[in-house]
């Protein structure tokens, strides 16, 4: 197992921004093709499944870092439906593999988008979580963009699910998206990708309830999306 001389948060929080000009595996040109020829190709390849993966890896290893400094006895994931499942799923396992603490996995669902491209303006929170009562949480979300989401989903935690502590990780940060009165809800702890103001899917998020299956995630170029 691989040391924790870059433990905590810290090493968690530098952001990579992934251009297409960085791909180097075949594997990566084959999922950009493969990415160009779906939806007439108004997708582009913009984080390759490898590029996820490794830092999936990272991530979990920072988090057992952290966790273990914190002296927490087990790790516990709530992962945000639908657009997380993949990527929490994939953290568990990865947190698991590296063998050191238990992990326990919550499912909650939260929707702010509906089943169009631009946030509602409402958030919907909807799951129990009675289990969460002063336990560590992590909260797992796909992307934070207007902020909304976590925002209200960490306040739901604290207050009314009374856990004892949130911590947030994410696998994409789209910080162009963020609304001045969602900003203070404190600092992000875990990012997995900083990626511009576009509208993206795959990896678990979705364009028009589609695509979430994709192992790579795509920029989404439809002029009807102003993102
Ligand atoms: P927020 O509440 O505005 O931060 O948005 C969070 C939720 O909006 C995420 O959990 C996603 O489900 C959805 N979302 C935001 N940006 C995108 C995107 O570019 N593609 C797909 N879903 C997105
Ligand atoms: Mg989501």
């Amino acid at each position: 197992m691989r040391t924790c001389s870059q433990s905590g948060p810290g090493a968690a929080r530098t952001p990579v921004l992934v251009h297409a000009g960085g791909l180097i595996h075949a594997r990566d040109r084959e999922e950009q093709v493969r990415a160009q020829a779906i939806s007439s190709g108004i997708f582009s390849l913009l984080i390759s499944s490898s590029h996820i993966n490794k830092r999936i890896t990272e991530l979990a290893h920072n988090i057992i870092c952290t966790e273990r400094a914190r002296r927490h006895e087990e790790i516990c994931l709530l992962i945000v439906l639908k657009g997380a499942v993949f990527f929490g799923c994939r953290l568990a396992r990865e947190i698991s593999s590296a063998g050191s603490l238990p992990v326990a996995m919550h499912f909650i669902s939260a929707a702010s988008y509906g089943n169009q491209a631009h946030s509602s303006g409402r958030c919907r929170i909807a799951g129990n979580l009675n289990a969460l009562h002063g336990k560590d949480v992590i909260v797992v979300e796909d992307i934070l963009d207007s902020g909304r989401t976590l925002y209200k989903l960490k306040n739901h935690l604290l207050k009314k699910a009374h856990a004892a502590s949130v911590t947030i990780c994410v696998l994409l940060d789209k910080p162009g998206g963020r609304k001045a009165r969602f900003q203070n809800m404190g600092r992000i702890d875990y990012i997995g990708f900083r990626i511009p103001a576009v509208f993206v899917a795959g990896g678990g998020l979705d364009y028009f309830d589609q695509f979430r299956e994709l192992p790579f995630i795509v920029a989404v170029h439809d002029k009807a999306l102003c993102v």
